[in-house]
């Protein structure tokens, strides 16, 4: 029988078709080439603003209480991938110039420019925030608070008609702040989820170092998490976009959905059933492909495309099957990596009671998975002879291919965009999430 899941894998991998969202061509300025093919790097594309982004948000998280202070930064301090900025900033210089009011929000930037996004949007006295790291932000608790007349915010100069940028839509690799503060924003939410998680999940160890409740305990990790999600609203907020702030805000419940749905019981069938693929992938969606996609909507939609134009779109699109391919190499990598890294066996997935897109696929092939995946795996010996079930089925090479054709998906969307070093980056990273191995 041919599953639907394996008939996205089929129809991507075998016929190129454009997605559905292009509603618009975009122009090719006069200088861009024909067509590149050039493979880039995408650290080379923006891997010295990710460096500096590190840095400065580690600033953004400064609190007086030396506890919470430490567990906030924790997770920042060990290197990470950083996939999500590194997505957001793309996405930024490939679309740059291309939207229309792109002229307003490169004004908005030059007459403001970084300093305006640490500015409290409330009086500086009114006591809201206590970050010793910025002092301009950080109001004392022991002086009396007197009445002081109301000032108004400075006015932004109206934006000039002779300014001189382009008519034609050509790509601008200039970042502006509030792009650059949404890919910091991106990354302290998802590490807000991974201080939850590890919680959740009882996980001793993050990336080869003890797990932040490991090192610091439950409570002060969900404490560190719900303060990072704190930080990340009001940098959210000052980005001065209501789309963002929801779409951004809305990504917060569509992690916590997320998770709830992956606790979800699997009705248990003689066969595999729709429901259960169904909440799998609504789940990877939610956990995992949610952040990508808003976030590279969000960077998009900071650098002036308006209501009707296309690029927002093919941001989401992308991020979207960017997000799902990423997840599912993910579950594959939970039974391979053990195997290959650690040498003992792997389904780590399975010691939490969680059928992923392996065992689902296995579950077909040997439908006496279906009680263990029912039980969530609690019986002794389930999860041995689940895992051997999984490796006797085609699950794994299935579950990739359907990753396979998530990230193709994402690589025809990018072809709506023109040609520029950051789209061959964005290009590079479709394959990379395949191949990658950590
Ligand atoms: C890692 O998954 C975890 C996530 C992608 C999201 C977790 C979300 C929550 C705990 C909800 C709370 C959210 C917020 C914003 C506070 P994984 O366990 O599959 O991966 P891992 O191996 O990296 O732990
Ligand atoms: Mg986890």
């Amino acid at each position: 029988m041919l599953r639907w899941t394996d008939a996205l894998a089929r129809s991507t991998l075998c016929r190129r078709r454009l997605y559905s969202v292009h509603a618009a061509q975009p122009q090719k300025s006069a200088s861009a080439p024909a067509h590149q093919t050039r493979p880039v790097d995408p650290a080379s594309v923006v891997g010295p603003d990710l460096d500096r982004l590190r840095q400065s948000l580690l600033t953004l998280l400064g609190s007086a209480h030396p506890g919470l202070d430490e567990i906030a930064k924790y997770y920042f301090l060990h290197p990470s991938k950083q996939m999500r900025p590194l997505l957001v900033l793309l996405f930024a210089r490939a679309t740059n110039g291309l939207g229309r009011d792109w002229r307003e929000r490169r004004w908005a930037a030059e007459c403001e420019g970084e300093a305006q996004l640490d500015l409290p949007l409330t009086r500086g006295d009114v006591l809201n925030d206590w970050n010793p790291s910025m002092p301009d932000t950080t109001t004392s608790f022991q002086s009396v608070f007197s009445l002081v007349p109301p000032a108004l915010h400075p006015q932004r100069p109206p934006l000039p008609t002779e300014l001189a940028l382009p008519t034609i839509p050509s790509l601008q690799p200039l970042l502006l702040p509030t792009q650059r503060r949404l890919a910091q924003i991106v990354e302290m939410i998802h590490v807000a989820s991974l201080l939850h998680d590890d919680v959740i999940d009882r996980s001793a160890l993050r990336r080869g170092v003890p797990s932040a409740p490991a090192a610091f305990g439950n409570k002060l990790s969900v404490l560190g998490g719900d303060f990072l999600l704190g930080r990340a609203s009001t940098a959210l907020s000052r980005l001065g976009d209501l789309e963002v702030v929801e779409l951004i805000a809305s990504v917060i419940a569509n992690l916590v959905e997320g998770e709830i749905l992956q606790m979800k019981d699997v009705v248990a069938t003689p066969t595999v059933n729709a429901e259960a693929w169904s909440v799998y992938l609504k789940k990877t969606y939610l956990k995992t492909a949610s952040l990508m996609a808003k976030g590279c909507r969000a960077s998009v939609i900071l650098g002036g495309c308006a209501q009707g134009e296309v690029w927002k779109e093919v941001a989401y699109a992308f991020g979207r099957n960017f997000g799902l391919a990423f997840q599912l190499v993910d579950d594959v990598l939970d039974y391979e990596s053990g195997e290959a890294t650690l040498g003992k066996p792997g389904g780590a997935d399975l010691q939490l009671g969680l059928a992923t897109g392996p065992a689902l696929y296995a579950w077909e092939e040997h439908p006496e998975l279906g009680p263990l995946i029912q039980r969530k795996f609690e019986n002794e010996g389930d999860v041995e002879l689940a895992r051997d079930l999984v490796r006797r089925s085609s699950g794994v090479e299935r579950t990739r291919d359907l990753a396979r054709a998530h990230s193709e998906k994402a690589r025809e969307l990018l072809q709506l965009l023109p040609d520029s070093d950051a789209k061959s980056a964005l290009e590079v990273m479709t394959e990379r999430v395949i191949t990658r191995t950590s």
